[in-house]
């Protein structure tokens, strides 16, 4: 089975989309197993149960981040050159279709990124971040923004994510509006979860799950006395491990996160037993209460949870959910030296066709 894509040659997002998907999913396995391998040492790995899950193969993205350029979507070729994308295989249909008709309006813009998402329960959702001047234009004449309107779009403008709301005098700005963009487990159950068009989301809300489950057969029966999760985003595996502890800390320092968070905390009832830090230093100047029997679970950008294993950690417990290699392995490294060994290792592949994927771990200290 090979993906039919015929921007596959110049199209950066797949990579390995020229290999028949068995021949992708063994050199992801190679590739993972090798250089954990070469990464630790025999004794930490010693124990380490492996597994592969290779769930999805096309049609599976529910947002995309485009560029908006020469009246079309797209992003920028191999050459850094604009390459406008009819639609991409792996968008779920709801997605390519939205995008359509996106482009059937002539946005007087030449060039802005769009970030489209579809929710769980079939909304459409619109990120315009453009220049200011493009920003007040569009919101000055009514055609642009009308016919999304008359669709039921959600429409979000600006860094600041902002809600644009349409009033008798126009169309205007508002404070940022969670929807529920996207979805999680909590309490075995799959519950809607809050986010802006322009927080920062897994790449399909069923995959999501999928994750969450594996995450819960890690953990099994364990209590702990304490969670701290470093890169919360808008909650999505802080409602399933606030089952495991009676108190949790919270790292996150991106505001269009943050807003979604509070509010899901509060829709959850959680508000009282989850502590959000926006930063490591704030975190640790609060000194917490992390013993031994605590969780550390960290899910961070691609660069890694930065100073946070420097020192030894409390914890005989970590939690390591990364879509980057690189940076997991010097992170787990500084683990390693502190006395921990790797316990279960995942490679769950939400990325299919791209050289990346998801890694799911859980380290224990002896
Ligand atoms: C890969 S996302 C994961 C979000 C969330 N766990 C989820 O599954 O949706 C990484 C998160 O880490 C946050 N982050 C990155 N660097 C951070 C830092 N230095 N301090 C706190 N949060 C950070 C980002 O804002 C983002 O929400």
């Amino acid at each position: 089975m090979k993906l039919a894509c015929k921007y596959i040659d110049s199209c950066r997002g797949c990579p390995l989309g020229h290999l028949e998907f068995e021949e992708q999913k063994n050199s992801k396995k190679k590739k993972f197993t090798d250089r954990l391998n070469q990464a630790f040492s025999v004794h930490a790995l010693a124990q380490t149960e492996f597994d592969y899950v290779f769930p999805v193969f096309d049609g599976y993205r529910t947002r995309c981040d485009f560029v908006y350029a020469e009246g079309r979507l797209g992003w920028y070729d191999q050459q850094k050159k604009f390459l406008p994308i009819d639609e991409c295989p792996l968008h779920a249909r709801p997605l390519i279709e939205f995008a359509k008709e996106l482009i059937k309006i002539s946005w007087p813009i030449r060039l802005g990124s769009m970030r489209l998402r579809i929710s769980p329960d079939g909304k459409s959702g619109v990120w315009l971040d453009l220049a200011n001047l493009d920003t007040k234009y569009i919101l000055s004449e009514p055609k642009y923004l009308t016919s999304l309107f008359d669709a039921g779009v959600v429409v979000e403008m600006g860094q600041k994510g902002k809600r644009v709301v349409k009033t008798e005098k126009g169309f205007k700005l508002s404070d940022p509006e969670p929807y529920s963009w996207f979805q999680t487990l909590f309490n075995d159950k799959i519950v809607p979860l809050n986010a802006l068009i322009s927080s920062f989301t897994q790449t399909n809300p069923d995959l999501n799950i999928r994750i969450v489950k594996i995450l819960k057969t890690f953990l099994g029966q364990t209590s702990f006395d304490s969670v701290l999760e470093f890169g919360s985003g808008v909650g999505n595996f802080t409602l399933f491990l606030s089952e495991y502890a009676s108190s949790m800390s919270v790292i996150e320092n991106d505001f269009r996160n943050l807003i979604p968070l509070k509010q899901n905390l509060e829709q959850y009832g959680l508000t009282d037993r989850v502590a959000i830090y926006e930063n490591v230093n704030t975190f640790v100047l609060s000194k917490p209460p992390i013993g031994k029997n605590s969780l550390y679970f960290v899910n961070p950008a691609r660069s890694g949870v930065g100073s946070l294993f420097d020192s030894p950690i409390d914890a005989n417990h970590v939690m390591y959910v990364s879509c980057h290699l690189d940076s997991f392995l010097l992170d787990t490294a500084k683990l390693e030296h502190q006395g921990f060994r790797l316990s279960k290792a995942t490679l769950f592949d939400q990325f299919p066709h791209a050289d990346h994927f998801e890694i799911l771990s859980y380290f224990l200290k002896y």
